[in-house]
């Protein structure tokens, strides 16, 4: 089993976003993948009870009893745990980072974003847990992500291979509760996700 953390002390940047479509390409995929809240706003709680469908797996949690829901999940079987944690949140956010085996900092290509991501860099670090930047929300040929990606260049961490792009498809999908690859299958946010998965099962070998 592999943990997963998104982590970004700026809000809106797309951890929940992110957390959830990763999880439903793990389960497309036939893995049983748990998703752990910590947002004390619940969004990925809110999003699972607009489902049918039972998996992923949601379960709203807090710093305290994180490492008793990993092991919960993985007693229970699970192949792949995400944690969505909340905004401002540097003590939580610094135990999800300490148990995952991956932090994904989601980052908009923005400067409201990327002067704010040193904060969350410092907790990636301080726990000692590889990390990887996500650039989320980018707009076709404004230039931004490529501005963003050099100014991220400067943490020495990697960058993910696949951009996510500014897409309608992403807000859709979760007011529906579903996931881009369910709501667009053959869309290019499903296709964004496919690879970004990808990317991630290979960095953590699951
Ligand atoms: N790639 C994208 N394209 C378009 N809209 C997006 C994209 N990613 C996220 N959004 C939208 O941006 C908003 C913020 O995303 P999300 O809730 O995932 O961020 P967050 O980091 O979890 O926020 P918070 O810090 O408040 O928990 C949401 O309305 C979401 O639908
Ligand atoms: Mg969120």
């Amino acid at each position: 089993m592999k943990t997963i953390a998104l982590l970004s002390q700026k809000g809106g940047s797309g951890k929940t976003t992110i957390s959830l479509n990763l999880a439903i390409a793990a389960t497309l995929k036939g893995e049983s993948a748990v998703v752990i809240d910590l947002d004390p706003q619940q969004s990925a709680a809110r999003w699972s009870r607009l489902r049918s469908a039972d998996a992923p797996v949601i379960l709203p949690g807090h710093g305290p009893n994180l490492a008793d829901l990993i092991a919960r999940a993985r007693d229970g079987g699970a192949d792949l745990v995400i944690i969505d944690t909340a905004p401002k949140s540097e003590s939580t956010s610094l135990i999800a980072a300490k148990l995952a085996d991956l932090v994904l900092i989601p980052c908009q290509p923005s400067n409201l974003d990327l002067d704010a991501i040193a904060d969350t860099v410092n907790i990636a670090t301080l726990a000692g847990t590889p990390a990887t930047f996500v650039l989320n929300n980018c707009r076709a040929s404004s230039g931004l992500a490529d501005q963003a990606e050099e100014a991220l260049a400067g943490y020495r961490l990697p960058i993910a291979p696949v951009r996510l792009g500014n897409r309608v498809a992403y807000v859709k999908s979760l007011a529906d509760g579903q996931g881009v690859l369910e709501h667009e299958p053959r869309g290019r946010a499903a296709h964004e996700i496919t690879q970004l998965f990808g990317a991630i099962c290979k960095q953590v070998r699951l």
